[in-house]
């Protein structure tokens, strides 16, 4: 079987796929009615939750431009915390709703400085929310989102967090932290297949609600909020990817969800020292700031990028991803998050090992 390391979509385990093979239910019906409590309140438990969580059909970036549209306004002023292409992407969501964005950029491979964060919210006392990435998966950076919390909750302003490729990997307490709409996505960390985002809305984020006037339909909250007390999505939900959520999650509790963070502490550590024996460089500036789901690794004299991508994948069938953006043909990222293990990796480092002495630059 191929070694799948790219950041999403992941592997599923057995019990998941098999989950996934139950014929359909009636969405409209008391199995289903069952069903989205029982996967919301454990997702809740992940989430570190009182909130209110709604299950979307769509991808992460669906999740994202449902955060955007059911808490602002056009003409509202947000904070971007840039730090790579999806802090782009988000900025540029905003930007396509109407928002004003003012932007703060860090280099790529550099996390986010919560002072900064601070100085630019102080220079803009009037941004309504500050848009932040948790995990930027593009550059394998994650930022401290617990520092950068303190700062936005000290400055009363709404937090968004894309919380896509760290949720159920990393931790991320989001009542201790204080934030206000979460997402995330299924495909990532959750072990099951794309389908699904996962967003968490607070009190401060149910006011900005009432008020916000961008317009939405099928992301609308109030309807997912008015459906879920009847035990219902508003539209046909991807009831498999449900299926499959219920199970990864009950997965999940066996392992017990600090087992489940210290084991990818462990094994993005493992990626990192694994790929630093090779001669080769990570990308992330300073290793402080390495993710533990995905490790970007420069190209270099010893290293073309897409000629590695290709040997892995021909040879050896192990399948890493590239970079994206400005970073295209520059890096190659390996994913360790989900359904991942110590030898899953073991296996993809001796397979780079071997390949790159047929890939270099
Ligand atoms: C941090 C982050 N944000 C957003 C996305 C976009 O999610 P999707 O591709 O599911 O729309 C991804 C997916 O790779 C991601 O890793």
């Amino acid at each position: 079987m191929a070694q799948l390391r790219i950041p999403g979509p992941t592997p599923c385990p057995p019990e998941v796929l098999k989950a996934m093979a139950r014929p359909m239910i009636n969405h409209r019906g008391a199995e289903f009615h069952q069903l989205i409590n029982d996967v919301t309140e454990k997702m809740k438990q992940v989430f570190q939750t009182k909130n209110d969580l709604y299950l979307l059909t769509g991808s992460g970036t669906g999740g994202l431009e449902a955060a955007i549209v059911n808490v602002l306004s056009p003409k509202d002023k947000v904070l971007s915390v840039s730090i790579g292409v999806f802090g782009d992407r988000w900025a540029n969501i905003a930007k396509t709703f109407g928002a004003e964005v003012v932007s703060l950029k860090s280099e790529w491979g550099t996390a986010a400085d919560p002072d900064a964060i601070k100085k630019a919210i102080k220079d803009n006392p009037d941004v309504k929310a500050v848009l932040v990435t948790h995990n930027e998966t593009s550059t394998g950076v994650t930022n401290n989102l617990g520092a950068i919390s303190k700062v936005v909750k000290d400055a009363g302003k709404l937090l968004v967090v894309d919380a896509i490729s760290s949720m159920s990997s990393i931790d991320v307490p989001v009542d201790k932290w204080g934030l206000d709409v979460v997402v995330t996505g299924s495909q990532k960390g959750w072990m099951v297949p794309p389908g699904m985002a996962m967003v968490s809305i607070s009190e401060r984020g149910w006011k900005a609600h009432a008020q916000a006037k961008i317009p939405r339909f099928y992301w609308d909250f109030t309807r997912a909020k008015n459906y879920f007390e009847k035990g219902q999505t508003p539209w046909t939900p991807a009831i498999s990817i449900l299926f499959a959520l219920d199970a990864s999650l009950n997965m999940m509790f066996k392992e017990g969800l600090a087992n489940i963070f210290a084991r990818h502490a462990k094994l993005g550590d493992m990626t990192r020292s694994g790929v630093k024996a090779l001669g080769l460089a990570i990308f992330p500036a300073d290793e402080k700031y390495a993710s533990n789901t995905v490790t970007a690794v420069k190209g270099s004299d010893k290293v073309d990028p897409p000629k590695l991508q290709k040997v892995l994948r021909e040879e050896y069938k192990v399948v890493v991803s590239g970079g994206q953006g400005d970073l295209t043909g520059k890096i190659f990222r390996i994913g360790h998050l989900g359904w991942v293990t110590e030898a899953d990796i073991k296996e993809t480092l001796d397979a780079i090992g071997k390949a790159l002495p047929k890939a270099s630059a």
